[in-house]
C-alpha cells in the first residue's frame, strides 16, 4: 500500500510547485564534496540553491535532475542569474529578497543561455518575483499561515538570538505550545496535503516517525523546531525565512551560500558546462556511462525510496561512478543506508567527514549527512 500512495504521491508532486528554497544546507556541500575543475556532478536539483552554490567550485560540469519542472526552472535561473547578472546587488535583490521592481526584464537576457522551455515558464510565472519569491509555493503559504499565528518578528529573533540556548527555548516554548494547541495545525500535520507541502513522502513520513518514536508528524515538526532553535539563529536563514518571510540581510553569511558576494564572484567565471534534465535520477543513471560522473549529490531522494529501489539506484551509481566516486546523501534516519542494503562491499563511508556534516547541517531536518566513496564499481 504504501508504495501505491507513493506513485500517487510522485505524480501529484511533480506538479506542484513546493520549495523557493532548497531545505538543505549546501555550505555543508561546498565543505564536504572537495570539488575541483575535473569533476563531473550529478546533482538533484530541488529548488537549487545548492546546485548553484556548486558553481564557485568551478567543476568541469554540473548535471541538475529533477522530476518537478517548477523546481528545475528556478534551479536553472538561480544558476543563470549567479552566472550572468554581474551586479551582486541587482542579483541579491532578485533572489535575496526576492523580489524586482520589474522581473520581466530583470528575467529576460538570463533566458537566453537556458533552454526554450525554462524561457516559455519564466515568461508565464515572472510575476512570483513581484512581491517576494519566498512567500510562493506551497511552503511558502504554509510559512505565511505559520507566521500568522505565530506573530514573530525580526526584531524578536535578534533579541532572542543573543541569549544562551536554554534560555532561548524558554522564549519560544510558549510559542511551540499554542502551534501544538492550534486546531489547524493539528488537522493538517498529519494529511496527505501538509506531506506534499514539506516534501515529505508516505515513506520519509514513516522514516521520520520511527526515526522520533512517534506517531504523530506533530511532534516530528515540534522536535525540530526545538532543534533548530537552538542552532545559531543569526545566521540561520531557514529559521528567517520562516518566521519572518525574508533572510536576514544584516548579516553576509545568512543566506545559502550561491547568494554571498564571494561566492558569486567566482560564479561569475566558472567554466563549468550546466544541463538541466527534466527526468528522474533513475532514468538519468540507467544512461548514464563508466565515469560520466565523479560527484553525486543526492539530496534525500533515497529517503523517498523503499530498501530494493535504493539498492538499484545506489548500485546503478557504482557502476556509473566506478572507483573513487563520491556521494552526498541526506536521511532522516541515523542508519547506513549502504550497510542496509547490503552494499558495503561498494561503497565506504567517509569518515569524519559525514559525523561532521551531520553536525553541522543546520535545517536540523536530517538525522545524517552522509558521505560515501565507491570502492569498488563492478
Ligand atoms: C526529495 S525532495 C525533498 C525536499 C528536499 N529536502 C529539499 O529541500 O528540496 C527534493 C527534490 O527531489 C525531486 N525528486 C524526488 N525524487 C526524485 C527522483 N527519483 N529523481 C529526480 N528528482 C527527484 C523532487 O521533485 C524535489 O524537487
Amino acid at each position: 500500500m504504501p508504495h501505491l500512495a507513493d506513485r500517487a504521491f510522485a505524480a501529484t508532486f511533480k506538479h506542484v510547485f513546493t520549495f523557493s528554497l532548497l531545505y538543505e544546507d549546501s555550505e555543508v556541500d561546498n565543505r564536504v564534496l572537495e570539488l575541483d575543475p575535473r569533476s563531473r556532478v550529478l546533482a538533484v536539483s530541488g529548488a537549487g540553491c545548492g546546485v548553484a552554490g556548486l558553481l564557485a567550485a568551478h567543476p568541469a560540469r554540473i548535471d541538475a535532475v529533477d522530476t518537478n519542472p517548477h523546481h528545475l526552472a528556478l534551479a536553472a535561473l538561480k544558476v543563470a542569474a549567479a552566472r550572468r547578472m554581474t551586479s551582486h546587488g541587482e542579483f541579491y535583490q532578485l533572489l535575496g529578497r526576492g523580489r524586482h521592481t520589474d522581473p520581466a526584464r530583470a528575467l529576460q537576457p538570463l533566458m537566453t543561455v537556458l533552454p526554450a522551455w525554462i524561457g516559455r515558464y519564466w515568461r508565464a510565472h515572472h510575476r512570483r518575483f513581484r512581491d517576494n519569491l519566498y512567500a510562493e509555493g506551497l511552503v511558502g503559504t504554509f510559512q505565511r499561515l505559520l507566521r500568522q499565528k505565530v506573530g514573530v518578528d525580526a526584531d524578536f529573533l535578534r533579541t532572542v538570538q543573543a541569549l544562551p540556548p536554554a534560555e532561548r527555548l524558554a522564549r519560544f516554548e510558549p510559542i511551540f505550545a499554542s502551534l501544538r494547541r492550534w486546531w489547524p495545525m493539528r488537522a493538517l500535520v498529519n494529511t496527505p496535503l501538509f506531506l506534499l507541502g514539506v516534501g515529505v513522502n508516505f515513506e520519509q513520513r514513516r522514516r521520520n516517525l520511527r526515526a522520533s518514536r512517534s506517531e504523530s508528524m506533530m511532534n516530528v515538526v515540534t522536535a525540530q523546531f526545538e532543534r533548530l532553535v537552538r542552532t545559531d539563529l543569526e545566521t540561520n536563514w531557514f529559521v528567517w525565512l520562516c518566521l519572518t518571510g525574508e533572510f536576514n540581510h544584516d548579516h553576509p553569511d545568512a543566506v545559502p551560500p550561491y547568494l554571498r558576494e564571494q561566492s558569486h564572484k567566482l560564479s561569475l567565471v566558472a567554466p563549468t558546462r550546466v544541463g538541466f534534465h527534466r527526468a528522474s535520477l533513475q532514468e538519468l543513471l540507467a544512461d548514464g556511462t563508466p565515469g560520466q560522473w565523479s560527484h553525486f549529490s543526492l539530496c534525500d531522494v533515497l529517503d523517498w525510496m523503499p530498501a530494493p529501489a535504493q539498492h538499484r539506484l545506489l548500485h546503478r551509481i557504482a557502476r556509473v561512478g566506478g572507483p573513487g566516486a563520491v556521494v552526498l546523501t541526506r536521511s532522516v534516519e541515523d542508519a547506513c543506508v549502504v550497510d542496509r542494503v547490503g552494499l558495503s562491499d561498494r561503497f565506504e563511508r567517509v569518515e569524519p567527514t559525514s559525523t561532521l556534516a551531520s553536525e553541522l547541517e543546520r535545517t536540523r531536518l536530517y538525522g545524517r549527512v552522509n558521505v560515501y566513496r565507491v570502492v569498488s564499481g563492478a
